[in-house]
């Protein structure tokens, strides 16, 4: 029999516990696919005497990840831990240390130490591997990896965090303002442990600068992504956006131009009938564009046990086979650090304000966009109160630096009451 390839597993929550069962539902399957048996040695987590109803007994429990990674009957560190500090990261470099290859689902341990580690990868003749941290079931790592690996990618969207897109879809279903559905999403256990990372756009941004950095050739850079939740986002914006034919995402979007790397993750609105604009509920979805490709859309799951316990594994079989790719497609020596875009691409933006309902109000404000060079597009009033009244623009394609010039100068028009809320439309 062929020699096989052994697991060690960090964390058993609900991605844990998923990878222990296909290990042992579909032993034949992988055994079949990979030339070699899948096992697992030895698994690790917080809390030993949890009922998880897994059978565990046949394998080596260690309380510590550290000590797991380094032990002599594992051959892949699977790190399902989670977190970009702490027992993740001091595990994950213990394995690579250690030489062993490491299979992770950990978005926030690279997106700021990508780096770093998958030098120290190499150095060592190790993998590291990540499929289950991008959109979870999937498959786009690989597909930017090795199905695009001879595109000039050109641009990269996706809606990646699910509970986000839970959030906006069903406050346009329901009808029902952001702070009931953010409750709802908690009372459903959608949220992670810090909801900023959620509707934030954190872990989504984690996502969008991991898969940037395979896209463009350049060193993982989250700190540039350009960061906005969904938190401002209210059911008013969404009710007209759809009346003009548009939908709200939090939508990230990667491309490289002449002014630099783009990275944005943001609420922006999308055409209704775009496979982005019909994309409802939880899931995810990310597209991807190449010179030679054209766009391809693909769509799943971004979360939940099977679904990522899907892509763990496929990085497990990947290396049970013998296939050792780089981190983030090429060696990490080769890879630039990111020349982040100083200016985005100019886009229409939609602005949503309340004015004083006054003679004059309205001249003030188009004013001041077009002495900021702004054009408008689109404009309506709607919904008088008794002495104020809600304005919609949108505008002709502009710069957002402009855009927030311009923004910034309404506030001494004296007839704004609030702040205006820019979203940005983008083309997909
Ligand atoms: N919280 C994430 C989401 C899943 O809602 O998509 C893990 O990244």
């Amino acid at each position: 029999m062929s020699t096989p390839l052994r697991l060690g597993i960090a964390g058993l929550g609900t991605v844990g516990a998923g990878v222990v069962k296909i290990v042992q539902r579909h032993a034949a399957l992988l055994e079949a696919r990979s030339g070699r048996p899948v096992t697992i040695s030895a698994v690790s987590a917080r809390d030993r005497t949890k009922e998880r109803g897994l059978r565990l007994k046949d394998y080596a429990w260690e309380d510590d990840p550290v000590a797991l990674a380094r032990r002599d009957d594992v051959d892949v560190f699977v790190e399902l831990v989670g977190g970009d500090s702490g027992p993740a990261r001091n595990a994950v470099e213990a394995a690579i240390a250690a030489g062993k290859d490491v299979v992770t689902a950990n978005k926030a341990l690279l997106a700021h130490h990508g780096q770093a580690l998958a030098e120290a990868a190499e150095a060592a003749d190790a993998v590291i591997r990540f499929e289950a941290a991008v959109a979870g079931g999937i498959p786009v790592v690989k597909a930017l990896t090795e199905g695009l690996a001879g595109n000039d990618v050109t641009r990269v969207m996706g809606v990646m965090n699910g509970t986000c897109n839970y959030i906006l879809t069903r406050m346009e279903s329901a009808g029902l303002p952001y702070a009931d559905v953010f409750q709802e999403a908690a009372d459903l256990g959608y949220l992670e442990a810090d909801p900023n990372l959620d509707v934030g756009g954190i872990d989504a941004g984690h996502k969008l600068a991991l898969l940037a950095a395979i896209a463009f050739g350049t060193q993982v850079d989250f700190d540039s992504v350009q960061l906005e939740g969904i938190g401002r986002i209210t059911i008013d914006d969404i009710r007209q956006a759809a009346d003009m034919g548009f939908r709200v995402k939090l939508l990230g979007v990667a491309q490289m131009s002449g002014r630099g790397l783009e990275q944005r993750m943001t609420p922006c609105l999308v055409p209704a009938a775009s496979p982005l604009g019909q994309l409802e509920g939880g899931t995810n979805m990310v597209v991807l564009e190449g010179d030679s490709v054209g766009q391809i859309v693909l769509r799943g799951a971004g979360a939940g046990m099977g679904p990522t316990a899907s892509a763990v594994m496929a990085d497990v079989i990947d290396i049970a086979r013998g296939t050792r790719l780089s981190t983030f497609g090429q060696p990490a020596a080769a890879l630039k650090p990111a020349p982040a875009a100083s200016t985005g691409t100019p886009a229409s933006f939609y602005i949503r304000m309340t004015l004083q309902d006054k003679p004059g109000a309205l001249a003030k404000i188009a004013t001041v966009l077009g002495e900021n060079g702004i054009s408008i597009d689109r404009m309506r009033q709607y919904d008088h109160a008794d002495t104020t009244a809600p304005v919609l623009i949108v505008t002709h394609r502009t710069a957002r630096a402009a855009l927030d010039t311009a923004i910034a100068a309404m506030a001494g028009t004296g007839v704004l009451v609030g702040e205006p809320v820019a979203i940005r439309i983008e083309d997909v």
